[in-house]
């Protein structure tokens, strides 16, 4: 395993649409392990592919509940709304107000190309749409409402 670099916003790489995975090889297997162990490194909940300058179809999410793989992932279903600050790995250091889907159904493929099915509401619902729209070349910076806001991590305070 090994840490990848974070690509941030202004490299082309961000704004690519990704292939889909069609077989899961030792490659992709090591695409998905080197991606955790980077957004675990950097305290993200979330990172996609082309983050890591690799354009497949690939997401790591945590929000704190373990990790979840979705390869291939589509979103099935959506309801109700909700608005609150997001952020990137690929702009560190800024959030915005982004309104999103309040749940959020996902079908996927695990790490072994089996079929899930997953449901997210809140930040793991946000989670699944922002890094979904990742694999099509868009930032959560194209749907903030108002201004960017410089964000303050707990850790420099301490
Ligand atoms: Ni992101």
């Amino acid at each position: 395993m090994a840490l990848r670099t974070i690509r941030q916003l202004g490299d082309e790489v961000l704004t690519k649409k990704c292939r889909e995975v069609k077989e899961m090889t030792p490659r992709i297997r090591e695409l998905i392990e080197d991606m955790k162990e980077t957004m675990y490194d950097a305290n993200g909940v979330g990172l996609a592919a082309p983050q890591v300058g690799v354009l497949r179809r690939v997401v790591v999410i945590d929000v704190g509940e373990g990790p979840i793989v979705l390869v291939n992932p589509q979103i099935l279903e959506t309801r109700g709304e909700k608005t609150e600050d997001e952020a990137c790995l690929s702009l560190p250091g800024k959030a915005g107000q982004v309104t999103r889907p309040a749940y959020v159904k996902v079908e996927a493929l695990n790490e072994d190309m089996e079929k899930v099915e997953l449901e997210g509401e809140d930040l793991l619902a946000r989670a699944f749409c922002h890094e979904i729209d990742h694999l099509d070349g868009h930032m959560y910076v194209e749907k903030v409402e108002g201004e960017l806001h410089d964000v303050v991590y707990e850790e420099d305070e301490a």
